[in-house]
């Protein structure tokens, strides 16, 4: 587990480069990144150069994180996120969540590229994260626990606030985005399931399903972080379809939706306090 003390080292570093207060935090998924080149008078910092930032290796993420100011807000935005399967730890994969607190984020919209287990859902479409299933197995609080940094035993009930997701979808139903609403399931990847295993998990309740997001969310609940999850529905899941799953369709189609991807959550955080 990460220390205060290297979180804080973290904070400083990011702090010492910019005079503003960022309260709202992004983390931008697969194909997703581009909304952050809408930051206006961004200060940019490669993940690199923060004291115990990981690297990611994903294609489609960039590294750096942008902060600066978005609809009239003070964002800091997560431009490529570490993924459990590229075989960081969990806590190595959550710590830029604990520094944005440090930082002063209040509100963080999480974003992903997944595929849709939902038979009612079409690619292309964005899906609002009502709640989650954990699949994994693992579990980013497993560890000791800093008083500090929140609760050993945090309440999961609420964790996709829900004054954030009545915003997001009556945003979207004023814009006419195509969007859903459902329940996200955390898988480890790197492979994709098999057709058997998204039968299990649309059995289990499921809509969706994504190898991001869930760590990212249960971290920010433990720290009293607002979470909005907004997902990329880029492909049918495992075994709906007769064709195979490709990363390249999932980064074509989040490309194809990027600039409604990119309006949509402008316009929500335009609403947001
Ligand atoms: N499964 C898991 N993760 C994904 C998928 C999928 O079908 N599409 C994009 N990310």
């Amino acid at each position: 587990m990460h220390s205060l003390k290297q979180i804080n080292e973290a904070f400083e570093y990011i702090n010492s480069r910019i005079n503003i207060h960022p309260t709202i935090g992004l983390i931008l998924g697969s194909g997703l990144g581009n909304l952050a080149d809408d930051i206006l008078n961004p200060t940019i910092i490669r993940y690199q150069e923060i004291p115990y930032f990981a690297q990611t290796h994903a294609i489609g993420h960039a590294n750096e994180l942008v902060i600066g100011e978005l609809n009239g807000k003070f964002v800091i935005a997560m431009k490529g996120r570490f993924h459990y399967y590229e075989g960081y730890t969990l806590d190595e994969v959550t710590f830029p969540v604990r520094v944005m607190k440090a930082i002063g984020v209040k509100q963080l919209i999480i974003t992903n590229a997944c595929g849709a287990v939902n038979t009612n859902y079409k690619p292309g479409e964005l899906m609002i994260i009502n709640d989650h299933l954990n699949l994994v197995g693992n579990n980013p609080l497993i560890g000791k626990n800093d008083n500090l940094l929140g609760t050993r035993f945090p309440d999961l009930s609420n964790v996709y606030d829900i004054k954030l997701r009545k915003l997001a979808l009556d945003i979207a139903l004023k814009l006419n985005i195509p969007i859903q609403q459902g329940v996200y399931a955390w898988w480890s990847g790197p492979t994709y399931e098999t057709p058997a295993e998204i039968k299990m998990i649309r059995t289990l309740g499921a809509d969706a399903v994504g190898m991001s997001t869930v760590p990212e969310a249960i971290i920010a609940t433990h720290a009293k972080i607002k979470v909005l999850g907004i997902s990329c529905l880029t492909n049918m899941a495992s075994g709906i379809l007769a064709q195979p799953l490709s990363h390249d369709e999932v980064i074509e189609v989040a490309n194809q939706v990027k600039h409604q991807f990119k309006h949509f959550i402008k316009a929500i955080i335009d609403q947001m306090d």
